[in-house]
């Protein structure tokens, strides 16, 4: 102590003090094993497990919607999980910052429970980060599939995860890897591709989410590469896409054989590539919900596959496993846990769940060992992404939030997603690409000038919506004139009647028709028919002028009849926010590449139709696309 005693007497007791003070709040901060970053990740789940109660694991397997949620609430009920259901917003055109102090807000009042378990924010960013005002909103799976290009997908996932953080975000409910095999189900554009194979090439959205797994770490096991990415969730397990007739949410009869090899493929990549969370279908298979089903989500997902993320429930899915729903929700909680689902999106009666659960595993129904595998799996994803360390969002990232970057990922996809079925009467005499240059055209149809149509369901709200206010983006019809030569008169009208066409002389007609915004249930479709006014459209249009058709539509629908009248047809999917993408491939800027990702049928009652089938007679078969090449500037 020779520098003390050099010292003047006053101060150096005042440093042996603070000396004091500060020893002692540090032995008073114990030391805990789970809040040590350095220590590895199963050590830390063992040893927080260890400490908690069975109400806070139970709280942990809770999943609740925001508008049941506040700091109070995930205080009192140790509340493992919050979620945006489709279309829930913490306001109207809400900013990124907004986001981000709700997201705090819930995450604050977590902090401060005894053991400072920070809750998991999930929310479905499934064609871009698509509940969000001024997000960048994608092309649907449908047209990523058509793209054929996994590494595109990979790419959208990064954005998507950068869009996501931007909102304080850190978990989202995608990808869907569905093996839609009926175009009549309502979900079908959420599917990448009828092909197994096309869907498990385009898990690589995955990395693309939740960040490449170094090549020295160990595979198939969940991995989340920090503060710019996001916990993935691979759904719907499994055979959603695979119910009699496409019926929403209903029963896929097949083979243990065809359930592995369809609907199951997607998930051995998925597992491989470290997917965090796996979300259960409310459909069953031959009869038994997947919700009840101990046999794939135990057996097979967890057992024999090695998945060591978490397994969450879809939302109200353990209600489903009665008829009706909720009928015996006790029942429910037995069925669904039982089975091997370790977070259930309850999501509103969560004073239900848990005094449900409580009970189940008082009374020794559900074995603890079953708690705590459940409650093991959520806190290694919450460990290995890093929440403990990083429990609150900042607004730094809010920069890329429908970012001109993340616009133009966007546009590009679109434009590989499209796919050209004609194109003139013979090779000869091809429409596309158009002309530029022009003294008139027409643009007609009701999805021209319409960005909610475009973007389809899960946009701003659950269903979709209609209109070009509802967030940020590029009509059709605002694309085509961007694109064509200044001189060239555009004339838009929605419904033109057949004489108008014809008084007018235009050079050439783009239509753009199809389907109105919907999604899951609602649309279920049985005939596939392009709603009216679009067959008249198109037949009022192409009487009289040379016409391109860009159909805008989550899957085939019924064209046949038109084809004959039809000069060049275009399927554009559901292309999203960039319908600068449209205009891009028509004009010859780029070249027409994509190719079917589904069988397009003659008529509904060759469904279900899939490539490989024995009686295959399609309009068009999948990986059907003509290509054009980018035409010189004119
Ligand atoms: C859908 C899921 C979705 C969940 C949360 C369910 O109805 O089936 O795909 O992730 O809602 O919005
Ligand atoms: C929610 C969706 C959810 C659906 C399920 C809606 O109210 O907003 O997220 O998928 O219910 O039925």
């Amino acid at each position: 102590m020779g520098r003390g005693v050099s010292m003047g007497k006053a101060p150096s007791i005042l440093v042996a003090i603070i000396f004091l003070c500060c020893w002692i709040s540090i032995a008073n901060a114990e030391y805990n094993t789970y809040q040590d970053p350095k220590q590895p990740v199963m050590k830390r789940v063992k040893d927080l497990l260890s400490k908690m109660t069975l109400q806070e694991k139970i709280g942990q397997m809770t999943q609740i919607e925001r508008l049941v949620a506040s700091a109070d609430v995930l205080n009192k009920y140790y509340i493992g999980s919050v979620l945006s259901g489709g279309g829930s917003v913490p306001s109207r055109k809400a900013s990124p910052e907004a986001w981000v102090d709700m997201v705090n807000g819930f995450q604050k009042g977590s902090l401060s429970t005894r053991l400072k378990i920070p809750m998991l924010y999930g929310i479905d960013a499934v064609h871009g980060h698509n509940n969000v005002y001024r997000a960048t909103v994608f092309p649907h799976n449908v047209a990523i599939g058509a793209t054929r290009d996994p590494q595109l997908a990979k790419r959208i996932g990064a954005a998507t995860a950068l869009e996501v953080r931007a909102t304080g975000i850190p978990y989202v409910f995608a990808p869907c890897v569905a093996v839609c095999r009926d175009p009549r189900w309502g979900r079908c554009f959420e599917s990448y591709s009828e092909d197994p194979k096309l869907v498990r090439a385009m898990t690589e959205i995955i990395p693309g989410l939740q960040g490449e797994i170094p090549s020295n770490s160990p595979k198939a096991v969940p991995f989340v590469a920090g503060q710019q990415k996001v916990v993935a969730c691979a759904k719907h397990y499994v055979g959603d896409g695979g119910t009699t007739r496409g019926r929403n949410e209903n029963n896929t009869l097949a083979s243990r054989h065809d359930l592995l090899g369809i609907h199951m493929a997607p998930y051995y990549n998925a597992v491989i590539k470290g997917v965090a969370s796996v979300m259960v279908s409310y459909s069953s298979w031959n009869g038994v919900k997947m919700h009840a089903n101990r046999d794939l989500i135990t057996g097979f997902l967890k057992n024999t596959l090695h998945f060591r993320g978490f397994v969450i429930s879809d939302w109200q899915g353990i209600d489903r496993i009665t008829s009706p729903p909720h009928l015996n929700y006790t029942y429910s909680i037995l069925a669904g846990v039982g089975a091997g689902i370790d977070m259930i999106m309850v999501p509103y009666d969560y004073k239900e769940f848990i005094s449900g659960l409580t009970s189940l595993v008082e009374r020794k129904f559900i074995p603890m060992s079953r708690i705590d595998d459940a409650v093991a799996r959520i806190l290694r994803v919450k460990f290995t992404m890093g929440l403990f360390e990083h429990p609150l969002a900042d607004y730094s990232m809010a920069k890329y939030l429908g970012s001109q970057e993340h616009r133009e990922l966007a546009r590009e996809a679109v434009r590989k997603s499209l796919v050209l079925l004609k194109n003139g009467g013979s090779a000869d005499e091809p429409l596309i690409p158009l002309p530029k240059k022009a003294s008139k055209i027409l643009v007609a149809g009701t999805h021209a000038d319409n960005i909610g149509y475009q973007c389809g369901g899960w946009t701003i709200e659950w269903q979709g919506l209609s209109g070009n206010n509802i967030t940020a983006g590029t009509t059709i019809l605002s694309a085509i004139k961007n694109t064509v030569n200044p001189k060239t008169r555009v004339v838009f009208q929605e419904n033109p009647d057949s004489a108008y066409v014809k008084a007018n002389k235009f050079s050439y007609a783009i239509v753009v028709v199809g389907e109105l915004p919907y999604a899951e249930t609602f649309g279920d479709s049985t005939n596939l028919t392009l709603q009216d006014p679009g067959p008249s459209i198109i037949t009022n249009v192409c009487a009289s002028v040379r016409c391109v058709v860009v159909l805008v539509t989550g899957r085939p629908v019924v064209i046949q009849p038109y084809l004959a009248q039809i000069d060049a047809l275009v399927a554009a999917w559901l292309p999203g926010t960039e319908g600068q993408g449209v205009a891009d491939v028509l004009f010859g800027d780029y070249g027409f590449s994509g190719k079917l990702p589904r069988t397009w049928f003659k008529t509904v009652d060759q469904l279900p139709m899939n490539v490989g089938d024995r009686h295959y007679d399609p309009l068009f078969p999948f990986g059907y696309g003509l290509t054009t090449h980018p035409a010189k500037a004119k």
